[in-house]
């Protein structure tokens, strides 16, 4: 069966994820690939639901336990419902933001039990891991600035408002995973010009897609 390729972008603020996965979305659909571009939190109709419910801060007087359940109750639907299927099917899929955003935001930051944290993982991705995981690595003054100027008069939201030094624990726990899992994860700088970034980011892309044997359209038979 033809199996497809599973690509997450992962960073703090502002790191420009959106940009660059549209980037190498358009790069991938030139070379006749079947590209599905999602989110996180969302993605799925069930997620999406879940996403207003945690970005709108409706959730932070329950404390962190209760979020990191909820994201893991949105990821659980997405994968199932979009990933699963669009790799199966032998599509590439890039999803902005997945498990790495938990084990960051909510296992890091919000100061969750590791074991509880691993445990909502498993059962969340349920075997879904990511083939490739791409860390847009920023100095979080910059992304933060770079946000602002993004959003304009809209507030901030539940997690860009958090201090500068939440923001840095957070560049430091991606790196780590960076470090942890060095066949998974290629951190980018993406301080270097969008140009810049975006050949980082092909580069590893095609490589990891060449390695794996994933084919375009044409040439899996579809
Ligand atoms: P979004 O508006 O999509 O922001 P960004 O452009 O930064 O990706 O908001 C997603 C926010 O949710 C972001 O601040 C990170 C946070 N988040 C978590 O805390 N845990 C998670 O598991 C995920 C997927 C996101």
């Amino acid at each position: 069966m033809a199996r497809g390729f599973f690509i997450t972008f992962e960073g703090g603020e502002g790191a420009g994820k959106s940009t660059q996965i549209a980037r190498l979305a358009n790069k991938l659909r030139g070379r006749d690939f079947d590209v599905v571009v999602t989110r996180e939190p969302g993605g799925s109709p069930g997620a999406e639901a879940v996403r207003h419910v945690l970005l709108s801060g409706a959730a932070e007087p329950f404390g962190p336990k209760m979020e990191a359940i909820l994201f893991a109750a949105a990821r659980s639907d997405h994968v199932e419902q979009v990933i699963r299927p669009a790799v199966e099917r032998g599509a590439v899929v890039l999803c902005d933001r997945f498990l790495d955003s938990s084990r960051v935001y909510q296992g890091v930051t919000g100061n969750l039990d590791a074991a509880f944290m691993t445990e909502l993982e498993r059962v969340a991705i349920n075997g879904m891991m990511p083939d490739l995981t791409l860390i847009l690595d920023l100095d979080p003054a910059e992304g933060l600035r770079r946000a602002t100027a993004r959003r304009g008069l809209d507030t901030p939201d539940r997690y860009e408002k958090e201090t500068l030094a939440v923001h840095r624990r957070r560049r430091e726990a991606y790196l780590a995973i960076a470090r942890s899992e060095p066949e998974r994860c290629v951190v980018v700088d993406a301080a270097a010009s969008p140009a810049g970034v975006e050949q980082a980011i092909a580069a590893a892309a095609f490589a990891a897609i060449e390695k794996a044997g994933v084919m375009p359209k044409a040439l899996a038979g579809q």
